[in-house]
């Protein structure tokens, strides 16, 4: 293993992929033609295959990468997508124009599809909207869509990619920080129904996502500071030296993008152990069980990751609870909602994330460390109470 570590650095110094299938193939043909035996050969190829995955995988986190996701300007689209065929660019009417139209310059067969935005827009009818139109331009299997914007297009786009035809390719471009730093990448797709958030999805992982921070510059003050919130959410429960990162930053604005790709490598590699969560990957719920009780409450007032923030508040305690609302508080997120108990109870009960056992709540006792624990509804009215007497 070390020395793959010093090949991958050998290849981050020069600007070289960590993975080129080119040289691989080559590599794998040229030891392969002087074994004779058949069936020799065909165990050579097994085995070196899987050791090239392995090496690539260890690579790839040593390096802090993310397979899939590209980081780079959306006119560089074409190089990491593959565009020449029929392509749906799906947006909102929320998303500066030019960003929809930088992808549809890349793609020679694109047509844009401009559907309503926002929580409210995230539903059935825009999912039908995207399929009809799919269905009229007649495409196949073959074809793909693109989803351009924040965390509600890529939902509902990536969802009605994964009916289409019982699946077609979904690539994500990604505008808001929320959805770089957390619902881009990972393949959970979803529209609400009947006023409970996501709970009609699948889980269909994008053929490609591509980030460019520059998107970042039209965004509001409130936008990046709710998307800062899902960055912290990670580095809390799971990455301490990422919280410290972002405690010490001078200006968020400019390390953004480090920070983007060390939380998505960190939800990457818990993804890749746990993607259809049934086990770990909740981890990356913390906050939502409270959070999407006040989002829902709120009918909209507070954003998603303002909701994540105040919830995560609920369930971390001593320093680690501390140093996180200092955080949230200088990002300028609200770190306390105005509901009682019982409303949130009410709406508590009613998230698709509540099993028949209880709730699964996440909890934080020391910053980059999470546990587990089911609880029963009495006992998170007891902990929503209980830090509301704090
Ligand atoms: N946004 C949480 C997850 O992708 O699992």
């Amino acid at each position: 293993m070390r020395l793959v570590a010093a090949l991958a650095r050998i290849k981050d110094a020069r600007g070289l992929p960590v993975r080129d299938p080119e040289q691989e193939r080559r590599v794998l043909e040229q030891g392969a033609d002087d074994i004779g035996d058949p069936a020799l050969r065909d165990y050579y190829l097994r085995l070196l295959n899987e050791e090239m995955a392995l090496s690539r995988e260890y690579q790839e986190e040593l390096l802090g990468l993310v397979p899939g996701v590209f980081f780079a300007p959306l006119t560089d689209a074409a190089k990491y997508f593959n565009l020449s065929r029929k392509v749906l660019v799906v947006t909102e009417p929320g998303v500066p124009s030019q960003y929809p139209e930088a992808i549809l310059q890349a793609c020679p067969g694109g047509s844009l599809l401009t559907v309503p935005g926002g929580e409210s827009g995230k539903s059935m009818d825009g999912v039908q909207t995207i399929l009809q139109e799919l269905l009229r331009l007649g495409f196949t299997r073959d074809d793909a869509i693109v989803a351009v914007g924040g965390g509600v297009i890529g939902d509902m786009a990536g969802f009605a990619a994964a009916c289409y035809m019982r699946g077609i390719d979904f690539y994500n471009v990604p505008t808001t920080l929320l959805s770089q730093v957390d619902s881009s990448a990972g393949g959970k797709t979803a529209v609400n129904l009947c006023g409970v958030k996501n709970i009609v999805g699948a889980f269909h992982q994008p053929s490609g996502v591509l980030i460019d921070t520059g998107t970042l510059g039209t965004l509001s003050p409130r936008l990046f500071a709710e998307g800062m919130a899902e960055l912290v959410k990670i580095a809390a429960a799971c990455d301490a030296s990422l919280f410290g990162r972002i405690e010490r930053s001078a200006c968020l604005r400019d390390d953004i993008d480090g920070l983007i790709r060390d939380a998505l490598a960190v939800k990457m590699s818990i993804v890749r152990r746990d993607p259809l969560e049934n086990g770990l990957r909740a981890v990356l719920n913390f906050g939502h069980t409270v959070g999407h009780a006040i989002e829902a409450a709120s009918g909209g007032r507070f954003y998603h990751g303002e909701c994540v923030a105040m919830g995560m508040l609920y369930t971390s305690y001593g320093e680690a609870r501390e140093r996180l609302e200092a955080l949230l508080k200088r990002l300028g997120l609200p770190v306390e909602d105005p509901f009682d108990a019982d409303t949130l109870m009410s709406f508590a009960c009613s998230d698709k994330k509540r099993r028949a056992e209880g709730f699964r709540i996440v909890e934080v006792s020391r910053i980059g460390d999470f546990s587990f624990r089911t609880v029963s509804a009495d006992t998170l009215r007891a902990i929503i109470v209980k830090r509301k007497s704090q």
